[in-house]
Formats: C-alpha cells, structure tokens, sequence
C-alpha cells in the first residue's frame, strides 16, 4: 500500500503562534488529508521545538522556569490545531523523553563514529534564529538571515563534519531533482553548498536549557540538530518500537517556510548521511504570508500579528482554511489583508459555491419535485461532465506536485463553469415547454452531480462544507469523506431518487466591519461558529424579452451603493478601459468600466459615482473589476455617468 508521511517544522513555543505558522500547519493538514482519502498509509506529524536560548530567555523574561513556560504555550498551541481541526497523527515536543533519549544516542554514534568532535569556537550567535555565524558572514553586523543583532560567542564545543558531505549532498540533490522544491530554491541551495561548507557546531556550553551532550554533561546538544532529529526520533528511531520508522521513513514530504531551507536541505541530510540513514524524499520550501498593501513580515514588535483564533470566530473554520489554500500560489510569498480575504469569502464561497448549491437545490424542488431526475442520456449534454473529467485530472496532478491553490482553482472552475451552464441552459425556459421535460431531467442532473462531486473534492481542504452539501443534495454525509476515491470521482455516482434537502446559505455573505478587524494580540477563547441566517428564499428569475414590469423584491436583489472615485488610470493597451479604485464606505473596490473615451482619469478623481456592487467579479484584459457604474449613453453616442448632486455626501449608503 502506498504510504504518506508528511511533517511541519516544529513550531518555537517562545510566543503564540500566527496565522503564518497556521498557514503551513493547514497546508500540510490538507495534504495529509488528501493522501488519507485516497487511501494511503498516511502519518502526519507536527510538534515544538522547545529547548535553546531562545526559549530560556523568553522564560526568563517572565519569571516563569523553561517548563512551565513551554507548557503553557504547548497547551494553547494545541488548542490552536484543534480550532483549525488539524488532524496530525503525533504532536512530537523535544522535552519529551522518547526524543531527548533518542538525540543523545545520535550525538553519540556520530562521536563514536568520528563525525563529531570537540573543537574552539569564537564566532557570532543569532539567537532568535539560533544560528552561528562566522564574522566573514555577518551583514553589517548582523545576522544574514533576519538582520538582527548578533553576540560574540567564544566557546568549547563539539563540531560536526559537515564540510565532509558537501560532495555527497550536491551528486544526492543532482540525482534527485525532486529532492529540493520548489526548483527556485533548489538553485539556491546548490549555490550556497557550493560556496564551500563549514564544519557545524553542535553544542553550547553557556546555555542550560538543553538536552545535555551524552559524552560530555558540561555542554548541551545544539537546538538545531535537537529539532532536527524529531522527524525520526518522533517515529520511534533508535528504540525497540522503531515499527512506524521502518514504516514511514524516508519522509515523503517536509513542508517548511523558505527561511528554513538551509538547515533541511543542508545540514539535516548530511547528519542523516553521517547516520546512515536515508534522506527524505522532499523538502518543500513554501513563501511566506505578508502582512498588509506594505507586504510587511509579521511580528509582534510590529503589531500586525493576525490572530487566528479571533479569524475563525469571525468568518468561521472553512473561510480561514479556504482563504489559507487559495490565496497565496503555492511556493510563492502573499500578502494577507483583511479586504483581500473578505473578498475571497464573498467571492468564491458565498456567490460561487454558495449560490450554486441554492440555485440547484432550488430547481430541483420547483421543477422535479425535490428528487434528483433520472438522465436520459440522449437528450443530454456533456459539458459538465467532460470538464469535470479534466478538473479532477488537474486537480489529482496539482496536489501531486503540492500545488494546493492550484488544486482549489481546478476545483472552483467546475463550479463557475455550471453557474454559467445554468443562466446557458435557463431551466425555466426549459419547464415552461413539455418537449423539453428529458433535456430539463438532464440538466438538473448535471448540476446536482457537479455539486456531489465538489463536495468531494473539497474534503481535504474543508472541515464542513462538504458535508453540508452532501446533506443538502439528500446523501450520507459521513460518506463525502469515505466512499472510496475512484468512485466518488467518478462521473454519475449520483444515484436518480434522491430527495434534496435545502438548507442554509453555505457561506453568508460577509459585510466588512472595519471596527473590529481581527488584528493584533490574542484570545486563547475556543471559537465559536458563527450563527448561520435562515435561508432566504431566493427566486429563480426567469429572462424576459423587451422590458418587463417586476417586483420591487427583484430591483432589490441589485445592490447599488454610492462610491467614491479615489484612483484613476488607463488600463494599458486598451483605449476604452480606466481602472478605478473606489471608497464604499470602509470598504476599498477596484473596478473596470468602458469610459476611457468619455472622460479622463483627472476628472474621474473625486466624483461620487453609482456602484452595481453585487455584480459578479470579471477580468477585462486581465484586469480585474468587482463591480460596474451606472452610466446612460445618448443616441449621439455621448456619454454621461450616474453621479450623486451632494458633493459632501458620504460613500457607502445603498440606492434605492
Ligand atoms: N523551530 C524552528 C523550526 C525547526 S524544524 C526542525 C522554527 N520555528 S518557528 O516557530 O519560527 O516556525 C517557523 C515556521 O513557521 C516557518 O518555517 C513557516 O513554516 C512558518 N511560518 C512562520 N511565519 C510565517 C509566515 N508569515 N508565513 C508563512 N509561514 C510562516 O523556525
């Protein structure tokens, strides 16, 4: 049976973690997830790393000993995953026995072995990165990695030979491409080794909070070859019950950030090479989340610290795990903003996803008695299901390269595929005529098919959703995460007979609220889900010829909000278009419109214009617009925008 082990780096418990940290841990949850309902033998493991200097300052700043400090923040920590639903199969921490025992006997066979050895050492220390430094390397003075201050170090220790694998390390990278990835930093790496390697201390003799050298009390273990180590050590290496290492290793995936590529890709296969073990298959290096339109690094000296806890409370599990996923191109850094993620909710989740899943619900009560129709093959289309035969192709070979925003966008573009399908196919049209009772059958089908097979599809990234659409579609929604996974990708599995059962709108929309911008320090409070509204009843408009006469229900569904004009400039190579960046209120908007050849963007700045603001998003040459102005065109062809006569009026209130 295929087999599956994936790792995080093991978190510092020197403070509470971020939406950053929360950022891997998910992504490496989602692919555990994955493997598991595919069927493989997966182990996921996750932990902290909570000896070194880091960590005995940290404590001491707050009068607490090393332990009781750790403990404190392991709880939280723990509570964290359990709020994001992170289902790792070991939470490994460094102060536990199995490890610091299982260490010990590593340090020892590469001492028996000659690998390691006892030398001076004077150089520089980071300690937030709990680095070494030569004072060749140092960057004006400080650490090369994170720019922060160094100390003068001048110690008796142990050395690791890490200069006598260089050659070995770079012919094992040059074999294996998919070694280091993505191949951005594999290049990197390849450079620094190249540069020449030094031999790696591997012991401090100024520091107390540490697993102490085995052959040497007088001295503690290095952190990084202590962390390091978990990834076997957690697998019971070097023990008696060493089944799940014979299992598991070599590792198929560790997923860390790019700042801790060096340590995984350089010295941790060489310590492994020096104890004859083998190296892990892959280590991927994935960018960063930034924080805010400065892209600034969080931190907590910053303020700009996203907690995750008070995001789940707001927006609720599945908008945080979908925004983590799908936002930031996997590899690459992305920025975090609070727009940007209310965006993606509305966006994707409430009108995509949510929408289609009432629209089909909807027209499976009006128009085929609430039953799932039988499908008359004949008087079918294939469109949905060809393109979701592609979609899961994609999709599969995406998180085969563990490319997960790549997988979420295959998946959204079956779905935004069949909300077209239905305004293409206008069921209602298709009822009002009885010639076309099998073409109707068939398209219903279809949709409620898409529908199942969304659902399963998300069951590695989502914690709910999938299950709610199950329910609603009238199947077992235990079953989304385990009928077997050739058969629940599978176009058809949806059985004729099933009675759909609506619910809730999956994702409300949200309405952002500036005020209470989830930022900044935080509350270890377990997250509450937020209240789902009744569903409303949302009509299935039928299109009318000419101009028909309607409800005031159906001009409210069009939600016009005054905006104001706040940047304007031509969208390059398109001699109609301006991008515009609109204030609605607290909300920011950027949209397109056709009036490059009417006005100028000097003249748009300022203006309070009229926004169609629940206008689905749509790219115009690549550009995008989330929204549309009110403007009438004259028979002459002049053309004038709907504008407000208050000058001093406020952006934001709805038209009506
Ligand atoms: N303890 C070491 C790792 C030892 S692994 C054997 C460590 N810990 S850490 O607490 O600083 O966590 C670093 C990891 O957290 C990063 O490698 C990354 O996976 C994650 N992230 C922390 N901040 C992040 C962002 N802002 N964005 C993305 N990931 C981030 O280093």
């Amino acid at each position: 049976m295929t087999k599956f082990y994936i790792t995080t780096p093991i978190y510092y418990p020197s403070d509470r973690l971020h939406i950053g940290h929360s950022y891997t841990t998910v992504a490496a949850d989602a692919l555990a997830r994955y493997h598991r309902r595919r069927g493989h033998e997966t182990w996921f493991l996750t932990g902290t790393d909570e000896h070194g200097q880091k960590i005995e300052r940290a404590a001491a700043n707050v009068g607490k000993t090393p332990q009781q400090f750790v403990d404190e923040i392991v709880a939280w920590i723990k509570d964290l995953w359990k709020a994001l639903h992170i289902s790792y199969d070991d939470f490994i921490r460094t102060t536990e026995p199995r490890h610091e025992q299982a260490v010990q006997k590593i340090f020892k066979q590469l001492f028996e072995k000659g690998d390691i050895y006892k030398s001076s050492y004077e150089g520089w220390y980071c300690t937030p990165c709990e680095t070494f430094w030569l004072e060749g390397k140092l960057k004006e003075g400080n650490c090369p990695d994170c720019g922060r201050p160094v100390e003068k170090t001048r110690e008796e220790s142990y050395f690791f030979r890490l200069s006598n694998y260089a050659d070995r390390l770079l012919q094992h990278i040059d074999e294996n491409p998919d070694f280091i990835q993505p191949a951005s930093r594999r290049n990197e790496m390849v450079a620094f080794i190249k540069q020449g390697l030094e031999d790696l201390c591997v012991s401090r003799s100024t520091v107390k909070w540490g697993i102490p050298v085995p052959v040497d009390e007088s001295q503690v273990i290095y952190v990084w070859l202590d962390a390091l180590s978990n990834y076997i050590t957690a697998l019971g290496w070097g023990t008696e019950q060493d089944e799940k290492y014979k299992k598991f290793w070599p590792a198929d995936v560790h997923l860390v950030g790019k700042e801790i590529m060096r340590f995984h890709t350089i010295i941790w296969p060489c310590i492994l090479m020096a104890a004859g073990e083998p190296l892990p298959h892959k280590v991927f290096g994935h960018g960063w989340l930034l924080f805010g339109s400065g892209a600034e690094k969080m931190s907590k000296s910053k303020g700009n610290v996203v907690d995750p806890f008070i995001l789940i409370e707001k927006y609720g599990l599945d908008a945080v795990r979908y925004y983590l996923l799908r936002e930031v191109p996997f590899g690459s850094d992305g920025t975090y903003t609070e727009d940007a993620f209310v965006l993606r909710t509305n966006v994707d989740l409430a009108n995509d996803l949510g929408n289609l899943l009432s629209r089909t619900t909807q027209m499976v009560n009006k128009f085929a008695g609430g039953k799932v129709p039988q499908v008359l093959p004949e008087a079918g289309d294939d469109i949905l299901a060809s393109l979701a035969d592609e979609v899961v192709k994609e999709y599969e070979a995406a998180l085969d390269r563990l490319e997960l925003s790549t997988a979420v966008v295959a998946l959204m573009k079956l779905v935004q595929r069949a909300n077209k399908y239905i305004d293409e196919q206008a069921p209602w049209a298709l009822a009002k005529d009885p010639a076309q009772a099998d073409r109707l059958a068939n398209v219903l089908y279809n949709l409620a098919e898409t529908m199942r097979l969304v659902g399963v599809l998300l069951t590695p990234f989502l914690i709910h959703t999938p299950e709610k659409i199950w329910e609603q579609l009238g199947l077992d929604p235990a079953a989304v995460r385990t009928e077997p996974w050739e058969q629940a990708t599978a176009w058809g599995a949806l059985p004729a007979g099933t009675e759909i059962r609506r619910g809730n709108p999956l994702f409300p929309r949200i309405e952002l609220d500036k005020e209470a911008a989830p930022k900044v320090e935080t509350t270890p409070a377990a997250p509450a889900a937020p209240a789902a509204p009744a569903a409303p009843e949302v009509k299935v408009t039928e299109p009318v010829e000419g101009v028909a006469q309607i409800e005031y229900e159906d001009f409210a569904r069009v939600e016009l909000k005054v905006a104001k004009v706040v940047a304007c400039e031509k969208v390059p190579k398109a001699d109609k278009l301006l991008k515009l960046q609109l204030e609605v209120g607290d909300e920011k908007r950027q949209i397109v419109s056709g009036i490059a050849q009417h006005y100028t963007p000097e003249e748009m700045v300022g203006k309070l214009i009229i926004l169609v603001a629940n206008l689905k998003p749509k790219a115009l040459r690549g550009v995008e617009s989330h929204g549309m102005l009110l403007a009438a065109t004259a028979a002459d062809g002049r053309l004038s925008l709907v504008t407000l006569d208050k000058l001093d009026f406020p952006s934001g209130p709805r038209v009506k």
